[in-house]
């Protein structure tokens, strides 16, 4: 072994390869690290997703998601209280609608007192600082658990942006400050935007989940709003493959020509490259959803001692900031922003 090192050097010195530049300079020590860092997580690129359901001052663990919970409505308040102590700058709610009130077109989506407008009025009303992100799909008011109204056996596009539009005018009198449409439909950007300052709405922004994938990571969510038995066959006719990246450029172009204020990718981590994409493609505020699955992972492998699962977090976070995200729906926002 030491000759053949010996043979190694012999040939050339290392300065002699390198050409004298050390790139390990600069990584010699904690106060130069920093020095040369290119990107910081701070607690301004956090959006908390919560998760809410019906009754009254209670939580719910989920077991596929340690450490988040369901909250009833005054619950949600609490956290959205804590979330801007934190200095988080918005959540984004999801509901857990009583099966009772589901049906095949989702029609609850559009009633004023709905589990997502309460919370929304409730949040605004306690905590007017914080911004509220809604989403504006059909999935937790559908009994079949898809985005859209499915008739004989196909998501139909034109009505469900319809109702869709109608739901968003619904979630902005609420007190919503962004709209979020995470259903894919053809033309639902410019539908919400088109209904949103017909009814006066203008300062309603819209962050759309552009490019929104195919994925097996969504599976907890599921589960947290209650469609993950409900869900028949798959949702691959509206949401992007996953093989297909070009395409996630055009569904961005799209909808920032229909009234896109923000953009996101959806699932966050295997799609950091489309994150890269968008940013260096349109230069507009675009965010990453580091997805349910995506979270239990960290947290499953940071359980059993396989992965430092705190070092991993940050480590996660971080390679969003780096891939070009303004900032990251994240279930580890709580978490982050306190140890930031
Ligand atoms: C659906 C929606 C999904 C998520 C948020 N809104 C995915 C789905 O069920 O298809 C997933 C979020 C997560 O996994 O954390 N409108």
């Amino acid at each position: 072994f030491s000759s053949t090192i010996k043979s190694l050097s012999a040939r050339r010195t290392v300065d002699e390869i390198t050409g004298g530049r050390r790139l390990r300079r600069s990584r010699k020590a904690e106060w130069s690290r920093r020095l040369v860092r290119e990107t910081h997580l701070t607690v301004d690129d956090l959006i908390w997703p919560l998760f809410l359901m019906e009754g009254e001052n209670r939580q719910e663990p989920l077991e596929a998601m340690p450490g988040v919970m369901r909250h009833t409505v005054d619950h949600a308040v609490k956290q959205a209280e804590r979330a801007a102590k934190l200095g988080i700058p918005a959540i984004a709610t999801f509901p857990n609608i009583d099966p009772a009130r589901k049906d095949e077109t989702g029609s609850h989506s559009l009633d004023p007192d709905n589990l997502i407008n309460r919370a929304t009025r409730a949040i605004k009303d306690a905590v007017p600082e914080i911004g509220v992100i809604t989403d504006v799909a059909l999935d937790p008011f559908t009994s079949h658990g898809h985005d859209g109204i499915l008739r004989d056996g196909e998501i139909v596009n034109d009505d469900t942006v319809a109702l869709i539009a109608m739901a968003a005018v619904g979630q902005a009198a609420a007190g919503a400050d962004i709209i979020a449409p995470s259903d894919m439909m053809d033309g639902r950007v410019g539908a919400i935007r088109d209904a949103l300052d017909q009814n006066g709405f203008h300062n309603v922004a819209i962050m759309s989940y552009a490019t929104k994938f195919a994925s097996a990571f969504y599976g907890p969510y599921r589960e947290a709003i209650g469609t993950g038995g409900l869900l028949k066959g798959d949702k691959k006719t509206y949401y992007i493959d996953p093989a297909n990246s070009d395409e996630a450029i055009r569904e961005a172009e799209q909808d920032l020509l229909e009234g896109a204020d923000m953009l996101m990718v959806k699932p966050g981590l295997p799609y950091l490259d489309i994150a890269r994409r968008l940013k260096d493609t349109f230069a507009v505020p675009t965010f990453a959803y580091q997805v349910s699955g995506e979270y239990a992972m960290i947290k499953a492998a940071g359980a059993n001692g396989w992965i430092d699962g705190e070092k991993a977090m940050i480590e996660s976070l971080l390679a969003f900031k780096r891939a070009g995200c303004d900032g990251i729906l994240t279930y580890f926002a709580p978490e982050m922003a306190e140890l930031l």
